[in-house]
């Protein structure tokens, strides 16, 4: 593997550069500064000169990018989403492109439930209050939030669970010790629903006008671009709260915006954007959202882990062998694949 190369992009938890370095490969690693990405240039130059691309869901991986080297043996990313990669450029490339699936089910659950929490009992908000020394003297209506679990009325609230994939599912087992009833939505999924006693299919308007908090979990696909506009936050019930742990554009930020600031609904939390890292005009200010930056599978394990995978799918890649968590695997039937990793 001497001779080998990867390029990473940024720099990657180190279980995953251990592993690459122990694999004997020489690693390029194009990132210096931690909040400092990667120009363009310097993506383009990498991929020129390397085997295998490590890159991180901040690179747009488009066919300028596939095209610059005949030679690439695949695209190792380390995300499970791969939205920014042109997976059908890829395949015709003969280029095999994979993820890090799995292992973040639980992590990015998890901090589902944080944002959820959070925006319902106002915890940022009040957190901030007492930083900057407001906290005179204790009241009775201070950071009045909305209830989780059943509370004082007594009523079941419902979890609508919009993506009933891994983490949908991992979202769904933690709101048993909420006494919450859960609805889901999820057209690609609907046997996971309906094997789920947990659980009842809703359609999505129907999901919409019942829930008293919505979780999304979709991948971001032309079919769920915007699959929460102002049609849908208009169905929702002035209490109700968004949780978007997703991708960005899967919610239409502008209307978002909108909604929150009049009231359409009662709050959100959102860990993507639709412009990452911008935000929407009028989202920063407003009282009923929390925002964090994009940190659901933030875990040191779980990101540690991501790394690793990431690496062991670019060994693959390097080896020419089938790489564990492929997303295109029908590359591998093509001729384009044959040309491009027939040893010279
Ligand atoms: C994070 O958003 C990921 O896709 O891994």
């Amino acid at each position: 593997m001497s001779e080998s190369r990867v390029f990473v992009t940024r720099r990657i938890p180190e279980p995953g550069l251990a592993l690459l370095r122990e694999a004997g490969v020489r690693l390029e690693i194009c990132q210096r500064i931690e909040e400092e990405g990667v120009t363009r240039e310097q993506l383009l130059a990498g991929v020129r000169s390397c085997d295998v691309l490590l890159p991180l869901l901040t690179e747009p991986i488009d066919p300028e990018v596939l095209g610059a080297n005949d030679r690439l043996l695949g695209v190792a990313q380390m995300a499970v989403g791969y939205n920014n990669v042109d997976v059908a450029a890829a395949t015709e490339r003969g280029i095999p492109v994979s993820n890090t699936p799995g292992v973040l089910t639980e992590t990015t659950a998890d901090c589902t439930w944080a944002m959820l929490l959070a925006v319902a009992r106002r915890v940022p908000q009040a957190h901030n209050y007492m930083v900057e020394g407001r906290y005179k003297l204790w009241g009775p209506n201070l950071f009045l939030g909305g209830d989780v679990g059943v509370g004082a009325s007594g009523r079941r609230k419902v979890l609508g669970i919009v993506g009933y994939g891994r983490i949908g599912q991992a979202v769904a087992k933690r709101s048993i010790g909420f006494d919450m009833d859960v609805l889901a939505f999820d057209p690609f999924n609907r046997q996971a629903i309906d094997a789920d006693p947990r659980v009842r299919w809703a359609e999505l308007p129907e999901l919409l006008g019942k829930s008293d908090f919505i979780t999304l979990h979709t991948p971001l696909t032309q079919g769920t671009h915007h699959l929460i506009g102002e049609a849908e936050l208009r169905r929702m019930q002035r209490t109700a709260y968004l949780v978007n742990a997703a991708r960005g554009p899967v919610v239409d930020e502008k209307a978002l915006v909108i909604a929150l600031r009049e009231g359409w609904i009662a709050g959100a939390a959102l860990d993507v954007y639709e412009d990452e890292p911008a935000m929407a005009p009028g989202l920063a200010e407003l009282p009923n959202a929390v925002l964090l930056p994009h940190i659901a599978s933030a875990s040191h394990d779980t990101r540690g882990k991501m790394a690793e995978i990431a690496a062991q799918n670019a060994l693959c890649h390097l080896r020419r062998e089938r790489a564990p968590n492929v997303v295109n695997p029908e590359v591998y039937d093509t001729e384009a694949y044959r040309r491009r990793t027939a040893r010279s």
